[in-house]
């Protein structure tokens, strides 16, 4: 089946051998449903001869069912697997399709081209390094093929082919497909792309695919084929700076003491100096060890362990890179984020922040404006919704190691995860840190929390109570600060409905601002907790992740979450502030209970069932838990 039939038959090794020796190429294929798509990578895969006997007898029994093409050979029936399932409903990310010629090896990444597959589109051009962007002649530069060409180069795409299909539907017409051309070069001008070849084809008559077209005597360029055997990628991966994220260090005995990784660019050598972040030690290298063997050189995507010259602290999470060229490394950045979930991206939300080898927690800090990809017009937007694209600045938990992604689309580039469900929400592209991330330090003022407390002589600590609202949340916290008050504790309560006058009077009740509002409530409680107060937060809080988020402001030592627990029907039925009846009314929207969700405590530390309960009983309730757990005998921190 292969190209290599006569080589494979007369001399193995010579075939093996070249084989092992051919460069690879990586490259996606954009276009729309009817562009053709499917047609050229089955044509690529056809007169690339990397079909089976037995598939093409079968796309050729088909061929003739269907009547598609004729009398002619459906291509395109080789590659629709991936239409047919996702018809289906069936999730594919990207297919990933191989093949080779004698001179190179493929790796063509074959991406649905709708507004809803940005996001499998974006994972197909990140490690692409040329697109193929399809554009039907007879339309021209549609709006799909502008997102396309935004979407790849955004994804870092350097080099593009504009593949200009169905020109056998205008007779090979030279003037439509040079104003095409004139039409993407003047469009893409700032889309940072290095080079841009264009080229006539059509993908069902295999014209300049993989030979040049007798159809075409005005087009003096490559064929498609020709093009990308031929186009020089490798060089820009080997020039890029070297960098190890470590992922673990080897430490099998006391005289070996080595640090894995992958190397995700550049090229190492014994005797380099090399550069450790965060740290900024420096040494040299000892050894490549592979398992195959010690090398002497180790370029990008090899799995190597280095030992090193001098005994120096590196850890997992750190990066390796050569001292000519060190990593930056900040904790605020601004980033181009993909959002890729159905839960809308949350400003203030702690999200998980993934890297090459690290993980920390992170939060939009300002979400700028999301990116209309049809015209490129900048939208101000408070959230992002599944498939959109914004730029955001973000906050980190710790520092990372990192290159902007212009730079390298490794190291530069950073995964969103939600830390309830573990799941992926969004890939990000740093564009650059941000200068007040190395411009604020923190001040270590001397009287702290702890002195603050001893004078108080109490031990300070957070009350978070949650529930819906009309729970009976703010009752108790009342009744239980006069408690607090007779005990000669210092106290303050932070009331929802309080704090929305003043602080959070710009904050409504969408999800956005919710999580907003509780973001700093949790900056405010952890203040006044450090100012040695016992402190009572009483918010609706409705999302698990901010409750957790303000857990984590305070540690659990401080934090001790109460949920008064009024079902729905009793909140509503007390109706104290008569806004149930307004909602059910449609006269309020986004309200708790009824078109606003209120994630449920999976392990608070008090419960209150109010239905139970009386208020008085239940002040005392988290009195004795205060009790027993030392918060009212005195300071003992
Ligand atoms: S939270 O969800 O962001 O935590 P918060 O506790 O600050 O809410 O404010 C809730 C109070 O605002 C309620 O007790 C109620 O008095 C009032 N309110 C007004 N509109 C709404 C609404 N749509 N949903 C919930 N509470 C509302």
């Amino acid at each position: 089946m292969s190209h290599h039939d006569d080589l494979i038959a007369t001399d193995v090794l010579a075939y093996l051998n070249m084989h092992e020796s051919k460069s690879f190429l990586r490259f996606i294929t954009c276009g729309s449903v009817d562009d053709g798509k499917s047609t050229l990578i089955g044509r690529l895969l056809y007169d690339s001869k990397q079909i089976y006997e037995d598939q093409l007898v079968s796309i050729e029994k088909e061929s003739k069912k269907l009547g598609t093409q004729g009398e002619k050979v459906d291509l395109a029936l080789l590659v629709d697997g991936l239409a047919a399932e996702r018809e289906q409903g069936i999730t594919i990310d990207v297919a990933y399709r191989y093949f080779s010629t004698n001179k190179r090896k493929f790796i063509v990444a074959d991406t649905p081209g709708h507004v809803q597959y940005t996001r499998n589109m974006a994972t197909g051009a990140s490690t692409a390094d040329v697109a193929v962007l399809l554009i039907d002649a007879r339309y021209g530069l549609q709006e799909q093929s502008r997102r396309h060409a935004y979407i790849v180069s955004l994804f870092g795409v350097k080099r593009v082919v504009l593949a200009i299909n169905k020109m056998d539907l205008n007779n090979f017409d030279q003037g439509v497909f040079n104003a095409i051309e004139v039409d993407f070069r003047k469009f893409s001008e700032n889309l940072g792309f290095l080079d841009i070849t264009c080229i006539p084809i059509s993908a069902l008559n295999g014209d300049n695919i993989t030979t040049l077209s007798s159809r075409s005597k005005w087009y003096k360029g490559p064929s498609l084929l020709d093009f990308l055997e031929h186009v020089d990628v490798d060089q820009n991966t080997f020039e890029a700076p070297f960098r190890l994220p470590v992922q673990w260090v080897n430490r099998p005995n006391l005289d070996f003491r080595g640090f894995s990784g992958t190397i995700t660019s550049g090229i190492i050598n014994v005797g380099d100096s090399i550069t450790v972040s965060p740290s900024g030690k420096c040494s040299k290298v000892k050894e490549i060890v592979t398992h195959g063997g010690n090398l002497k050189s180790a370029c990008e995507n090899m799995a190597i362990t280095l030992t090193l010259e001098d005994q120096i602290d590196i850890s997992r999470g750190d990066m390796i890179s050569t001292s000519d060229s060190p990593t930056a490394q900040a904790d605020q950045f601004q980033a181009h984020i993909l959002w890729m979930n159905e839960k809308e991206l949350f400003p203030g939300r702690q999200y998980l922040l993934k890297t090459t080898n690290k993980t920390v927690l992170a939060s939009i800090s300002n979400l700028k404006y999301k990116v209309d990809i049809n015209d490129f017009s900048e939208v101000a937007v408070k959230t992002l919704g599944l498939n959109e694209i914004g730029v955001a600045t973000l906050v980190l938990s710790a520092p990372i190691a990192y290159d902007a992604y212009s730079d390298n689309r490794k190291t530069g580039s950073i995964i969103i995860i939600d830390r309830q469900t573990n799941e992926t929400v969004g890939v990000g592209m740093l564009d650059f840190a941000l200068r007040r991330s190395s411009n604020v330090v923190w001040q270590d003022l001397e009287v702290n929390k702890l002195i603050r407390a001893k004078q108080k002589n109490q031990n300070p600590a957070l009350l978070w109570f949650t529930g819906l609202s009309g729970s009976g949340k703010s009752t108790i916290a009342n009744l239980l600060e006069k408690r607090l008050l007779d005990l000669n504790r210092h106290t303050y309560i932070l009331d929802g409905d309080n704090l929305r006058h003043g602080l959070n009077r710009d904050l409504g009740f969408t999800k956005v601002d919710r999580v907003e509002n509780i973001r700093r409530v949790s900056e405010v409680s952890s203040l006044m907790v450090d100012a040695g107060l016992i402190t009572i937060a009483s918010f609706i809080s409705p999302y698990k992740a901010e409750r957790q988020m303000a857990r984590d402001l305070l540690g659990d030592k401080f934090f001790i979450e109460i949920f008064i627990n009024t079902p729905l029907d009793v909140a509503e039925s007390r109706d104290v502030k008569g806004l149930y009846a307004k909602a059910r009314a449609g006269e309020i929207k986004n309200f708790t209970g009824i078109d606003s969700d209120y994630e449920v405590p999976e392990n608070p530390e008090i419960e209150i069932d109010t239905t139970k309960l009386s208020a008085a009983e239940a002040t005392e309730i988290i009195i004795k838990y205060l009790k027993d757990n030392g918060f009212l005998s005195g300071y003992d921190l």
